[in-house]
């Protein structure tokens, strides 16, 4: 079984522990409802670190008021469980009631306030007094920023947040959230983080589907209907190898395969794989995203290609 934690300074103790017996610590950050996705994390975790904490919190701060904070699935005695059938388990689950709460309640501002451009998170509706934010104001604008444009303030934030409760050597991040996993790498680099970030490979189902939280949703048609993401994105790098390199094309591909199959496209771009840029013709790394909707159910997914 492993220790639960749901206070930070508590938090914060533990690791210092640890620390003063030179173990090397590794942080795996979850909104829970774990998969074997999140799994594959904590595997990764065990080869670089001595002790791995798993933190499980869904966060307001990256949801819009308008978003699916309220039906984020959650299943905390089943993740123990997960957790535990993990070889080498986890040591530590940090599960903090209300990272924003400090006790004061907002301090008598007006709160919430967006001037009607939809760029407020459940924290400002909250009420309670939060008001500091990390932003990486490039990386955080394309893909997943256009139609999330809190998002990635919101994950950067909590991600500081909580290196800041854990004090973690390594964390560990999945590709699957490939423009997150740049945005905390560039984060970390340019706040002088002490900590390595570490990218893991995407899980799978058999079919392809990549691992989410979100796939519960989907029902068996609109399941197997998504299977056309990763089709599309596998039909696309075959394509690159054989000498197709104009990324308009390539798109073309991606978006005819999924919105025939009954997907609608938020976005699919070509980009860099590190400044994330689009890229018109494919000449060095690049990571091909998508993002698309079946129902009402939003899927990200993406292939890294590198010619
Ligand atoms: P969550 O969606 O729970 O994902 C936690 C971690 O698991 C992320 O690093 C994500 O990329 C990784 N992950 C999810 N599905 C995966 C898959 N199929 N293969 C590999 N890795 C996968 O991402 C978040 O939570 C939050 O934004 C968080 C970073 C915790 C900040 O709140």
């Amino acid at each position: 079984e492993p220790l639960i934690i749901r206070d930070k300074t508590q938090m914060t103790k533990w690791s210092r522990t640890m620390r003063s017996q030179s173990k090397l610590i590794a942080l795996v950050p979850t909104m829970g409802y774990l998969h074997q996705g999140h799994l594959s994390l904590i595997t990764e975790a065990h080869k670089h670190a001595n002790v791995v904490a798993v933190s499980i919190y869904v966060n307001p701060g990256q949801f819009s008021p308008n978003e699916d904070l309220s039906t984020y699935p959650s299943d905390f005695q089943g993740d123990i469980q997960k957790l535990m059938s993990v070889p080498g388990g986890v040591d530590v689950v940090f599960n903090p009631k209300n990272l924003y709460d400090y006790g004061e309640g907002d301090s008598g501002g007006e709160g919430g306030g967006d001037g009607g451009v939809g760029v407020v998170s459940c924290i400002e509706k909250s009420g309670l007094g939060h008001e500091s934010w990390v932003r990486v104001e490039k990386l955080e604008k394309g893909l997943c920023g256009k139609s999330r444009p809190i998002f990635f303030r919101g994950v950067a934030t909590i991600v500081t947040k909580l290196f800041n409760i854990v004090e973690p050597d390594f964390a560990f991040f999945g590709k699957k959230d490939y423009q997150q996993w740049r945005v905390i790498q560039r984060m970390v680099r340019d706040l002088d983080f002490s900590i390595k970030v570490i990218g893991c490979e995407i899980t799978r189902e058999n079919d392809g589907l990549a691992m989410s939280s979100r796939n519960v949703h989907l029902s068996p048609e609109e399941r197997e209907k998504a299977l056309s993401i990763n089709k599309s994105l596998s039909k696309a790098k075959s394509a690159v190898e054989d000498g197709q390199v104009q990324c308009e094309k390539l798109r073309n591909l991606v978006i005819q395969c999924i919105t025939e199959a009954g997907g609608t496209i938020d976005y699919a771009e070509i980009v860099d794989q590190h400044s994330l840029e689009k890229v018109e013709f494919i000449k060095g790394p690049v990571v091909f995203c998508v993002a698309a909707l079946f129902g009402k159910v939003r899927l990200i997914d993406n292939m890294e290609i590198n010619l």
